[in-house]
This record gives C-alpha cells, sequence and structure tokens, in this order.
C-alpha cells in the first residue's frame, strides 16, 4: 500500500521501463565490502521490488551498473578522465554512462568514499523514479556546505518543543539496547537527501543527557546512523558543570570550569569517537549562559571548543540571543551582541544565526548578521517545524521562504553578496560552513503529520546540499518521489506547493506584519496580546497600531534596526516608497490611509490581503478534491482534511485581525471582502 511512512522513497512501480532501467537492476556489481556498501545493496533491492516487483542481481563479470570508489575504477578502461573527479571530496559522487572499448555501455555510480557512493546511488535511484535520464556529460555533484544538520527540539521526556507530529522518535527508555526500526529509517531518509548530522536534543537543554547513563544512549544511536554518513550532535546545558559536576560556579574563564568541560568532553569521544560537537543555546529565554559570570559570548563559546577540538569537535553557537531586560528593539539585539565580537571565535566555532532578526515568522527580512561578521565563519538555521505557519495542519511549502533568504543580497562586498555566500563559506572564504533545519519530525505515522510538510524535510535538505536549488525543482522532484510522475496531479499540486507559503503570509502577517499570533502556543491568530511582564512576547509591541497607523518604525526615527544592514538596503528599505511592500510594516509605522504601489489605501490593502489568502485556501481544496483518484485515497483523504481545516482557520486569521485592527482604523471592510464574522 502506498504509505506515508515511506516518505520520498516509495519505489513506485515503473511503467514501461526502459532496457537501460532493467539492466541497472538485473547486472550490477559493487566493488568493495562495508556496512554503508551493505547498505546500497539492500537500497538496490529494495528500489527493485518497488520499481519491477523483482530481486535484483548481482553480476560480477559484465555488469551494466557499477557502483565503486573511484580507487577501486579501472579508469583506463572506461576512459575516465581522473582530472574530472579529483574535485569531488569526502561526500561528492558522479554518475556517467561510459563506453568501454568493447562498445559496451555501463553506468558507473564513483566516489571517493563509501558514503560519497550511498549519496550517488539515492541520486541515481531518484533519477530512475522520476523517469529521468543520465546525461551524457554525466552528474558530478558534491555538497556546498560542510554540516547539514536536523535539529530535534526533542526532550529526555519525548515530548517535542514546537513538535507537531507526535512524540519525539528517541526512545530514551528503550535505549541503548533495543534499536528501533525507526531509527535505520529516519537515517535512510537523511542519507537519501544528503543530510550528515543530526543534533538529538532541544536547545533548551538538559544536563543529564551528559551523563553516562544517557551516552550510552547516545553513543547507540550514533553506531546505528554512523554507516548512513550522520554524525550525532548534542545540545550543551551552560550551567552543566554545577548541575551535574557539583562545581560551584560554569564561569567560562574559571579553570576547574574549563578543566571540567575537557574532561567531559574526552568522555564524551571515548563513547562516541566521531562525535560532532555541541550548540549552544545560552543566555537566551531563561537559559544559562557566559552572563551569567559578565563573561562574553566568545568566551562560552571558545571554553567549549577547546574542550571539543583535540577530537575534531565543532561548537555551533546560537545567535539567537535577546532579552527583555535590554530595553532596544528585539530586532537588534542578537547583531549587537555579536558583531563586536568577529574575529574572537576559535577555528572550530560556527555561529547559527536565524534566518530573521525575530523568530522563524511567515516572513522575515535576512537576518543583519549574515555579511556582517567577515571574520566568524556564519550557519543558517531555518525552521522545518511551522510554529508560526498552522503548526501540522496548514499546508506551506518552505522552500520558497529558504531560497526567498538565500538569495537576499546583503551588499556587505557589493552586490552579488547574497546570503546563499556566507551559508557556502565564499563570501569570507570560510572552509566551516554549516546549516541547521529545525526538524518537524516525530513519531505520527507518516513522521511529520501533514503528508505535505515531508517536503520540507525534503526541501531542507536539498537546499543544504545546494543553497542555489530552486523551489521548483525541490517541488516536483518531491511530488514525484512521494506520490507519482502524472503531471495531471504534478503539475497542480506543484502550483498549490509554490504558493502556499505566500498564501500563508497573506492570512497570516501580510505587508510585513509580524509576531501577531497567539500567545505561548503560537497557533491561531493574536494580535490583541499584550501578555505578561514581557513585551518582546507581545504583539501589540511588534504591530504598534493605534488611530494613527499601523506598524513598527525601524528606520532613524524609530528603533533604526535598519541601520544594521549596508547602506544599500538602508536606502532602498528606508523610504516607504522603494521598500518592498512585503516588509513595509516590519520597518515603518503608516498610516491607515497610506496609499501603496496600486494606488489604494493601506487598510484596504490589508483587508484585501486577508481576503486573498483565505480565497486560495479555499481554492486549494476545491484542487484537491479534483484529484482524487490520482493518488491513494488513505493520503488523499488526510491531505484534503488538512487543507479543509487550512481554509476554515484562514477565515479565522482574517476576522480576527481584520476586527481586531479596524476598532483603529475606524474604516470599513472594503468591496470584495467577507465581513468578519
Ligand atoms: C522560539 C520558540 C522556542 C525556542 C526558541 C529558540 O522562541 O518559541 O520554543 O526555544 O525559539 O529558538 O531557542
Amino acid at each position: 500500500a502506498n504509505d506515508g511512512y515511506k516518505l520520498w522513497l516509495q519505489y513506485n512501480q515503473l511503467e514501461n521501463p526502459s532496457e537501460w532501467q532493467k539492466d541497472c537492476f538485473e547486472q550490477y556489481k559493487i566493488n568493495g565490502s562495508s556496512s554503508t556498501l551493505d547498505i546500497i545493496d539492500d537500497e538496490i533491492q529494495k528500489a527493485s521490488m518497488g520499481f519491477f516487483q523483482k530481486v535484483a542481481n548481482q553480476e560480477q563479470n559484465n555488469p551494466k551498473l557499477i557502483i565503486s570508489k573511484i580507487s577501486d575504477l579501472d579508469l583506463k578502461k572506461f576512459k575516465l578522465d581522473a582530472t574530472k573527479i579529483t574535485d569531488l571530496g569526502s561526500e561528492g559522487f558522479f554518475i556517467q554512462e561510459l563506453v568501454t572499448d568493447s562498445q559496451d555501455k555501463t553506468t558507473i555510480v564513483a566516489a571517493n568514499t563509501d558514503i560519497g557512493l550511498l549519496y550517488g546511488t539515492f541520486h541515481l535511484l531518484q533519477k530512475i523514479q522520476k523517469n529521468e535520464w543520465i546525461p551524457i556529460e554525466g552528474i558530478f555533484q558534491s555538497p556546498k556546505t560542510q554540516h547539514r544538520l536536523l535539529n530535534h527540539w526533542d526532550n529526555l521526556d519525548r515530548t517535542v518543543e514546537r513538535g507537531y507530529s507526535g512524540f519525539s522518535i528517541w526512545n530514551w527508555h528503550r535505549l541503548p539496547r533495543h534499536i528501533d526500526q525507526q531509527y535505520i529509517d529516519y537515517a535512510r531518509a537523511n542519507a537519501s537527501i544528503g543530510i550528515n548530522g543530526t543534533v538529538l536534543t532541544n536547545v533548551n537543554a538538559n544536563s543529564l543527557v551528559l551523563t553516562p547513563e544517557y551516552l550510552e544512549k547516545v553513543k547507540a544511536l550514533a553506531d546505528t546512523f554512523r554507516p548512513y554518513g550522520i554524525k550525532v550532535y548534542l545540545t550543551a546545558r551552560f550551567s552543566s558543570p554545577i548541575e551535574i559536576g557539583g562545581i560551584k560556579t560554569a564561569d567560562p574563564l574559571d579553570k576547574e570550569v574549563q578543566n571540567w568541560w575537557n574532561k567531559k568532553a574526552k568522555e564524551v569521544y571515548e563513547y562516541i569517537p566521531d562525535f560532532g560537537g555541541f550548540v549552544v543555546k545560552a543566555d537566551s529565554e531563561g537559559q544559562p549562559g557566559p552572563h551569567n559570570y559578565g563573561r562574553t559570548q566568545a568566551d562560552g563559546a571558545n571554553m567549549l571548543a577547546d574542550a571539543v577540538a583535540p577530537f575534531g569537535g565543532i561548537v555551533m553557537w546560537r545567535a539567537f540571543v535577546y532579552s527583555e531586560k535590554t530595553p532596544d528593539d528585539r530586532h537588534k539585539q542578537a547583531f549587537n551582541e555579536f558583531k563586536p565580537l568577529d574575529g574572537t571565535f576559535r577555528e572550530n566555532v560556527i555561529v547559527q544565526v536565524k534566518n530573521g532578526a525575530i523568530d522563524f515568522q511567515p516572513r522575515e527580512p535576512f537576518h543583519p548578521l549574515f555579511g556582517a561578521m567577515p571574520k566568524t565563519p556564519l550557519m543558517m538555521e531555518f525552521q522545518i517545524t511551522q510554529e508560526y505557519l498552522g503548526h501540522d495542519t496548514h499546508l506551506a511549502f518552505l522552500a520558497p521562504m529558504y531560497e526567498e533568504v538565500l538569495k537576499e543580497d546583503t551588499y556587505v562586498n557589493g552586490e552579488g553578496s547574497e546570503v546563499a555566500k556566507t551559508v557556502d563559506g565564499s563570501l569570507h572564504s570560510h572552509k566551516l560552513t554549516a546549516m541547521a533545519g529545525v526538524a518537524n519530525i516525530g513519531t505520527d505515522r507518516n513522521w511529520t503529520g501533514h503528508h505535505f510538510h515531508q517536503a520540507n524535510w525534503f526541501a531542507y535538505g536539498k537546499l543544504a546540499w545546494d543553497p542555489y536549488e530552486t523551489s521548483e525543482n525541490i517541488a516536483e522532484d518531491w511530488l514525484k518521489l512521494t506520490f507519482t510522475n502524472n503531471p495531471d496531479f504534478v503539475d497542480p499540486v506543484k502550483e498549490i506547493m509554490l504558493d502556499s507559503r505566500e498564501m500563508v503570509v497573506n492570512y497570516m502577517t501580510p505587508l510585513g506584519l509580524h509576531h501577531i499570533m497567539a500567545e505561548s502556543h503560537h497557533y491561531g491568530p493574536g494580535p490583541w496580546v499584550t501578555g505578561g511582564s514581557r513585551a518582546d512576547w507581545t504583539a501589540t509591541y511588534y504591530h504598534q497600531a493605534d488611530e494613527n497607523g499601523i506598524g513598527f518604525d525601524r528606520t532613524s526615527t524609530g528603533s533604526n534596526a535598519l541601520g544594521q544592514y549596508a547602506e544599500e538596503i538602508q536606502t532602498k528599505w528606508g523610504d516607504v516608497n522603494s521598500i518592498p511592500e512585503e516588509h513595509l510594516l516590519w520597518f515603518h509605522h503608516v498610516s491607515w490611509d497610506h496609499q501603496l504601489q496600486n494606488g489604494d489605501n493601506l487598510w484596504n490593502n490589508l483587508a484585501k490581503y486577508y481576503q486573498k489568502g483565505v480565497e486560495e485556501a479555499r481554492k486549494n481544496v476545491k484542487i484537491w478534491e479534483s484529484l482524487k483518484g490520482k493518488i491513494d485515497d488513505d493520503r488523499h483523504q488526510h491531505v484534503l482534511s488538512f487543507m479543509t481545516i487550512q481554509a476554515e482557520e484562514a477565515e479565522w486569521w482574517r476576522d480576527a485581525c481584520l476586527l481586531y485592527f479596524g476598532q483603529f482604523s475606524k474604516m470599513p471592510i472594503p468591496e470584495g471582502v467577507e465581513k468578519p464574522k
């Protein structure tokens, strides 16, 4: 049966398979032996069963498909140009159809390492499922970022912070003795899209995970993931020396504290020799950190970096640092804290920066730290789980949101200084590069709650591998691998996907509005939220609506967060007439009758965006209904039910926001917009 559990690895039966497609499975050969090569062999068998309902055949003498490390290949026989393949690195691969002297055609998957071969094999199998050929010139690929990580905000009690797909898939209680099949399936799915690291624990960390009892369990997971090329990382709670070390302080400049971390790191590496390193959230939202001792973020990061350096580990130090005690605009705080520290971090520290300066809103301008710390490697943190985009039930394909940020020009080295170039290290020549995605995975049968949210996990992996990949390619690939190649299904659904994030922006936070969601759970609308003690967690602080107008003035007449961006951006965004309207209320406070580019006033535009979002959500239901029978009923029905919820809740957002903001604008609901109920 078609099953959401199988993700984009469905291996649906091929219609009219070509000779080439059949040959690959009837006469294949894998050179060498290792646990990773066993996985490759198993994958070929799985694919063969799916594509042809047949066992695949190894063929030693006259293979039609060879999977081999370059060092084990007869380069001469296949007239292979060694110079073309030297750059593949430790994770790259190439796939090519080569002709021998005897005119035999052989498909070769080659790489420098077994992991490269695993990636190459998945790539080939995906090509076959999509009914695509290998171009004559071959496919040469290697990842553009070094560390491609999922961040699990999973707690040791198996709850998942901001997780909407069940509980944590890490069953700490049964570990280390029981290795659940889901761990293996998880590793396989990640490997199939190039993800090579996983941070098992929540950024709001628990120091218990660093005790021997838990390290045993972590080791069991690391051992399971290793043949799939996936390294394990943990979050380190800054106060661990106090909590589990019995020391009175966690001051990063204290010798005893430093020694404790050094010993702890050594211990971790005894369990897990290829342990990836630590992620740290410090001095933010109640987490302990160097501020507690009057130290800097660099003091904290460097202490941990020194501890893991002898073993090749890295520290991903999060820039999500802000405090309600700092009176300044929250947008500015991370920049103000980190920018002066540029050049003071150890070589094995990378600063992990969220895509925007507030917090994973449906749309944010890119974080001003990108490009602003030339001497420090920075990594991108995207959120895959939909904390602010309708949790599990709202379809929002996030690739366009990631792509939008990656393509933004920071202008720090003049035009063409895109955010993607900070991520791949090319902007300031950094070798240490990484991307993190906050996972949306849980114990739900289909992993991610909404079937379509599998696409966001997939998209994240593809963009971490290549930050220049396009949303359109990703959507199309995912649909074909997950459902069917039938264009009657793929074409309309691809449109739905590509427009879906903008639709969510339309019915939640159009025109640069942000942080107007309900308190604490962040699911529905809550522009009225004034919260408790913290202004930085309220909605009214961010939208600033009153009778005169709406929006947060972040220009020089206001908080001047805009001053943290390059001149070119300041000029463009500083002017209400030239700022892209999608960021208008993020940076400007404007009157209700302020005229937008279409000649209509702000209030009418706002109302029409909300209405547009509602209509798009309704239209999706109709289109999806019409596709019944094109895919299996189970998944069709599941998605339909969620889409219906989404359409209802788009109305909820529209009505709540228009009723609330209408109190201030005192303007009528314009024609074409339904009256709020
Ligand atoms: C958001 C989210 C928190 C999370 C935090 C973080 O604020 O609501 O649950 O801990 O981001 O990224 O650290």
